[in-house]
């Protein structure tokens, strides 16, 4: 936060290039500023609130086809969940025609970077090889399923981001080329679609193991009035148990859970040395099950927060969303996405779950093997 010149953000282009290589999430210079504040409209209030309808209708769609009794793997259910939220809401693209194929594209390039991310080799270009070319055969298929949208959205703009990058223009009158486009919807879309289908997965496993934590947020729902004029964005602020529930699962289970940045010269953090070209990594995983900060911290205690934990603990004792100027641009979305969730599924259905699910650390905090969970209907 005090020395921010000293670090960049571009130690992930060499594990992202080609597919994320100018866009918000990795560039650090103005171009980072400029695609930001075009951005931020498209996640203020008044937009979440027309989004919600969108996540109410995928979160039915998503549970629409759960029979009592069964045994399923609701990761899968909750990434495309997630994944129809932010196409739809974003960029007004509605895979429910072809959601596998869509899923199949995604899931070629989540594996390759986390391939990536695990090697100990760092190749600014790859080497050709079958899976190379396996991800530059799907990334060839997002960027025509991208290039169609943009396209479509110069002729005919609609009320989302897309347009709005579409149609920005820079100081000198610019607009951005259809490559700019589509490189920051992409990476608006990768930061927002596992992160947020990890942070509802492991909060139906923990719901899956405390009976009673489900019975508090069902009492929490019942209370609320969600009618006609109320702002979904508002309803939130509403559910505080559901939101200490939410801050809990975040707190042991960050799907961000370390994020780092490039020295560029030789500095230091507190009294630490750092040589220049040292990766620097924090890690909220880390920092949140720290006793310093968090009594009991292994256990899952979402009462925690009831008493206004957050503004007592110091900045980065908490932070699974980082913060200061890159802080993510999204958590105000994900927190109404997984509540609008939580509010529409649990009320049907009960889960419940036997096994112990690991964390599998990849690009996010993903559940080892799935999440398995037996759903059984409430009626
Ligand atoms: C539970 C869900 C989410 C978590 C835990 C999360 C976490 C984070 C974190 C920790 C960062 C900062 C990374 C860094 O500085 O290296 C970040 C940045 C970002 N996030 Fe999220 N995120 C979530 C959901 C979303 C959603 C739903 C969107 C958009 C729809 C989104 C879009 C972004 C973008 C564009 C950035 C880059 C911001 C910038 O550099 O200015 N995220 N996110």
């Amino acid at each position: 936060m005090t020395r921010r010149d000293d670090f960049s953000k571009a130690y992930l282009t060499s594990i992202m290039h080609p597919l994320l290589a100018g866009s918000l999430l990795l560039v650090d210079s103005d171009s980072w500023l400029h695609q930001r504040k075009l951005m931020l409209p498209a996640f203020h209030r008044e937009r979440l609130d027309v989004y919600a309808a969108v996540m109410a209708d995928e979160a039915e769609r998503a549970c629409a086809t759960w029979a009592p009794g069964q045994h399923r793997d609701i990761h899968s259910d909750m990434m495309r969940m997630t994944l129809q939220i932010v196409t739809r809401t974003l960029f007004g693209i509605d895979f429910s025609n072809a959601v596998g194929v869509a899923e199949r594209l995604v899931s070629t390039v989540m594996d390759e970077f986390n391939r990536r991310i695990a090697s100990p080799v760092r190749l600014r270009f790859p080497v050709p090889s079958i899976r190379t070319l396996r991800l530059f055969r799907s990334m060839r298929e997002l960027d025509v399923i991208a290039y169609q949208a943009i396209r479509a959205r110069r002729t005919n703009p609609q009320p989302d981001l897309l347009s709005m990058l579409v149609q920005s223009r820079d100081q000198d009158g610019r607009p951005m080329s259809d490559r700019e486009v589509r490189d920051a919807c992409l990476a608006v879309f990768f930061a927002g679609h596992e992160t947020t289908a990890c942070l509802l997965s492991w909060t139906w496993y923990v719901l899956a193991r405390h009976e009673d934590v489900q019975t508090k947020i069902l009492a929490e729902l019942s209370r609320v009035h969600t009618g006609p004029g109320e702002s979904p964005a508002a309803l939130v602020q509403r559910l505080p148990y559901t939101q200490a529930v939410l801050n809990e699962v975040l707190r042991l289970y960050p799907p961000a859970y370390a994020f780092g940045r490039r020295a560029l010269r030789t500095t230091t953090v507190g009294n630490h040395a750092v040589p220049a070209g040292t990766t620097v990594l924090m890690s909220p995983w880390a920092m949140h099950r720290d006793g310093r900060f968090f009594d009991n911290p292994e256990k899952f205690q979402p009462e925690r927060w009831e008493d206004g934990l957050a503004s007592r603990l110091p900045k980065f004792a908490f932070f699974p969303f980082s913060s200061g100027p890159r802080r993510c641009i999204g958590s105000s979305y994900a927190m109404m996405e997984a509540t609008i969730a939580i509010a529409t599924i649990l009320p049907r259905f009960k889960l419940s779950s036997r096994v112990v699910v690991e964390a599998a650390p990849s690009i996010t905090l993903r559940p080892a093997g799935g999440m398995p969970l037996t759903v059984a209907s409430r009626n």
